[in-house]
């Protein structure tokens, strides 16, 4: 536990939190942002968070979750707010991920979805602490208990 919030520390000093990409200082010039314009990579990563979100609920509600998004495909390709957001171990953690999510359709049962959703919920984090530190805490709480 100690050595993970040192490495999270690590992470940070050099990664701005990801998430702050709002509250950038204005830069001259006078171009503002646009407040709530998000990259395609954040749009996808947005639409993944709520629709685990509601996995969730449906596995805590003991139902069987369907998972078909092929919004997943696309997180390859997808641009990033800032290039330095992905990078050479990239691209492996999102196979890592796509196969992760191809194991909550081969669960037979409620209890082998949740496995299948915390590994995945795994695979969010694991591709963040390399890439986007910002959004960690709120995907951590996507773990079915
Ligand atoms: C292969 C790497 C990778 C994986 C896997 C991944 N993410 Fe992300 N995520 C990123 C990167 C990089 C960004 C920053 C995107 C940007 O700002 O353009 C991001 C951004 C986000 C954001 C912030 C979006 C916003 O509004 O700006 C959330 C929330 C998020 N991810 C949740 C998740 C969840 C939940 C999962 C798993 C279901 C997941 N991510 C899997 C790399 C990943």
């Amino acid at each position: 536990m100690k050595s993970k919030i040192l490495v999270l520390l690590g992470v940070s000093l050099f990664v701005a939190a990801c998430s702050s990409s709002n509250s950038e200082p204005k830069k001259k010039g006078g171009w503002k942002p646009e407040m709530d314009q998000p990259s395609e990579l954040a749009s996808i990563m947005r639409v993944l968070h709520d629709e685990a979100t509601e996995r969730k609920g449906t596995l805590e509600a003991g139902e069987m979750a369907v998972a078909n998004s092929q919004l997943i495909f696309k997180m390859i390709t997808a641009k990033p707010t800032e290039p330095h957001m992905v990078g050479p171990a990239f691209e492996p953690h999102a196979q890592a991920f796509i196969a992760s999510y191809g194991q909550l359709n081969t669960a037979e049962d409620v209890q082998g979805q949740i496995e299948a959703h915390n590994n995945l919920v795994k695979s969010c984090v694991a591709c963040h602490m390399n890439f986007c530190q910002g959004p960690i805490p709120r995907i951590e709480k996507l773990y079915v208990q």
